[in-house]
């Protein structure tokens, strides 16, 4: 869908207000609407002021010259400053009562346990980073991370932070093909692995997809590899390396290198709406503090607090807010490997019940599996530990924010729904759970020092209730700073549309009370079960198969997932496609990129319907995908005799 031709209206009416309990507020760092407010100014109105007093929570090697340089669209933050992101999240409570406590609370999914205080977490994470440098990482390398969700995972991002080499973590749900193209655009050194992870009781190969990538990646010299599963593996001599015969052996001795603020933290790797992955870079200081001061806030923090988020660190919400975010606070962060439905339904809520856990962040498409599961589930078992419910990834539909409040929350916990993205790093709209008032479907409010907006086409501001496209005014310090190796694409895609704005490619509206109600992508890009996939990166895959002469993709509603993706596909030569081609197609594309792109539906087409100058109209394919009927105007369409085509070609 181009700017040009959405029409943005928002259907939804909701009216249910809820004030945050007053207990709650009682309690919580910041208690009133007014005090929100008030700091919400100040971190607008003087910017400067505000960030360099919330930096002075972090440890500094040297402090900053200047808060912020802004040369649109490039800043740098804290310009000047040395400091380093593990030191931190560890080091600096290690002289604290927070010396013993347990940072990392993991369950695997076959219920094995680990619990890892600050100390016993620092120690291992030194361990890891001797190792990096023992296998020739230096500060600036990147190193790949394919890894279940193991404590290793954890550690390895610190060991990284630690030396300043720049991970990027691939999901390891993502094929041999798209980690192969993610090495190779960062020019990975090293890459960091196991032989496997658990998934509804089967193991979830890793190893093997690497030894798969490297046969084309000439910038890697080694692969650690983690022993998770047990399963037999072949080790390439002079390349490969075990965890456990270097890991433990190495000193527990590795000071944090002081770094420049500026220094890329991380690659994270996005859809857009090119077929290329975008490799999001984030910083040291900025990235830090954003993650940081967000936590503390959003999710109220407290020391003595069980704080659980369900994300895999494969995504930028397990990067901020099951790592950096959490443990800087010093908080306890609890990490479960595998499926929320094994081995029953329950299996959340178990881990609820027996770690006592306070706070709990999941996805919309999470929340409606449970609702579709049925209410005994959750019954069971005793959740009156918690005190507060997060959700982030996608709108979440009033249904599922009335039961996620009911029935999880037990009508006494706020529900924070945090609008942000892979780019913004943290959250940059969101209720304050002691503050803010709720209103189920709105993310309600900004973030300190986040100006956002409303505007339409040409960058003029909307009235409240009118839809438009949703826009940054102001830098923030957890802003991406760059696309890895690709700076022209970083000013076109964000900072074009609006010069001197960034364009988050969502649409919104802001309701008369000031809160922000957020429309999905307004790009062509596809939100499934809260992970952002671009179309023309299936189109890609689809097409690289040799009797796929041309695909289109886009997304259609879908209860569970949020959106599912339609694919419009037509063949080379007139043969009819052989029989289960579909699951070929489906099975291709899960080689190409990853199970989670794996088409819902496929419908094969003699042609596509096109605009006279040979564009594909996907707004007509998304109608059809979600109601069978095109409705739509078509006056700009080349051959209407397509569409009635197309309706025939049923799934
Ligand atoms: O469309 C918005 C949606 O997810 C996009 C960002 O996706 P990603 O970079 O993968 O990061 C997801 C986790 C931060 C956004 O552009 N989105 C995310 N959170 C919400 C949301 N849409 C509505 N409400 C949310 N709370």
């Amino acid at each position: 869908m181009s700017k040009s031709s959405i029409d943005i209206e928002s259907v939804l009416k909701e009216a249910r207000v809820f004030e945050p309990p007053k207990e709650f507020a009682a309690q919580a760092h910041i208690g009133s609407l007014e005090e929100y407010e008030r700091l919400y100014r100040q971190s607008v109105d003087e910017p400067e002021a505000f960030w360099a007093e919330q930096a002075e929570t972090l440890h500094w090697f040297r402090k900053w010259d200047r808060v912020l340089d802004w040369d649109p669209p490039h800043a740098k933050w804290f310009a000047g400053g040395q400091i380093n992101v593990s030191d931190n999240c560890l080091d600096r409570h290690l002289t604290t009562h927070r010396k013993n406590k347990a940072a990392i609370i993991w369950e695997g999914e076959p219920g094995d346990q680990r619990v890892l205080t600050y100390d016993m977490l620092h120690a291992e994470v030194c361990r890891c980073a001797n190792t990096l440098k023992a296998l020739g990482v230096a500060q600036g390398d990147r190193v790949i991370v394919y890894m279940p969700m193991v404590p290793e995972l954890a550690i390895t991002l610190l060991a990284c932070a630690r030396i300043g080499a720049t991970h990027s973590v691939v999901f390891g749900g993502f094929s041999a093909q798209a980690l192969e193209d993610r090495i190779n655009d960062c020019e990975a050194k090293l890459v960091v692995t196991a032989d496997g992870g658990w998934r509804r009781g089967k193991e979830v190969a890793l190893k093997p997809q690497v030894d798969a990538a490297l046969e084309k990646c000439s910038s890697v010299d080694h692969c650690l590899v983690l022993k998770r599963t047990g399963s037999d593996l072949p080790m390439v001599e002079g390349r490969d390396v075990w965890w456990h015969d270097v890991v433990p052996a190495a000193s527990a001795d590795c000071p944090a290198e002081p770094l420049d603020s500026e220094h890329p933290l991380y690659i994270l790797y996005t859809s857009g709406t090119t077929g290329k992955p975008k490799g999001i870079v984030h910083s040291t200081a900025g990235y830090l503090l954003g993650a940081s001061l967000s936590a503390k806030y959003v999710f109220d923090l407290k020391d003595e607090d069980t704080y659980w988020c369900t994300a895999d660190i494969g995504w930028v919400t397990g990067h901020s807010y099951i790592v950096y975010g959490i443990l800087a606070n010093g908080a306890t962060t609890v990490m479960y490997e595998g499926a929320p439905n094994h081995p029953g339904p329950d299996r959340f809520w178990d881990i609820v019940e027996r770690y006592r856990v306070n706070i709990f962040y999941t996805a919309p498409t999470a929340i409606r599996a449970f609702i579709k599961w049925g209410n005994e589930w959750p019954e069971k078992h005793d959740l009156s530990s918690l005190r507060l419910l997060g959700s982030v990834g996608e709108p979440i539909n009033p249904e599922a924010w009335m039961w996620y409040r009911s029935v999880i929350g037990g009508d006494r916990c706020p529900i924070v729904d945090t609008w942000w993205q892979t780019e913004t790093g943290s959250i940059m709209i969101t209720p304050l759970p002691g503050a803010i008032p709720t209103t189920p479907g709105t993310a309600t409010r900004p973030f300190f020092g986040v100006v956002a907006e409303v505007v339409d086409k040409d960058g003029n501001a909307e009235p409240p209730e009118k839809g438009g496209f949703l826009v940054l005014r102001k830098p923030w310090p957890s802003m991406l700073r760059n696309i890895w190796g690709d700076p022209e694409r970083y000013e076109k895609q964000y900072w074009s549309d609006y010069p001197g704005s960034y364009f988050t490619g969502d649409g919104a509206r802001q309701d008369a009370a000031g809160n922000f109600w957020i429309m999905g992508r307004v790009d062509d890009v596809i939100n499934v079960s809260g992970h952002r996939l671009g179309t023309m990166e299936i189109e890609s895959a689809l097409v690289s198969h040799p009797r796929v002469a041309e695909a289109a993709v886009v997304g259609r509603p879908d209860d569970l997932k949020g959106q599912a993706i339609s694919a419009f596909v037509t063949l080379e030569g007139s043969a009819a496609p052989p029989p289960n081609f579909k699951d070929e197609l489906r099975a291709h594309v899960t080689k190409e990129i990853g199970a989670i792109a794996k088409p819902d539906d496929i419908r094969f087409t003699d042609a596509l319907p096109k605009t006279r100058s040979g564009k594909i109209m996907r707004r007509l394919l998304k109608e059809l995908a979600s109601s069978g009927e095109v409705k739509g105007d078509t006056t700009t369409l080349e051959d209407f005799s397509v569409i009635a085509q197309l309706k025939e070609s049923e799934e």
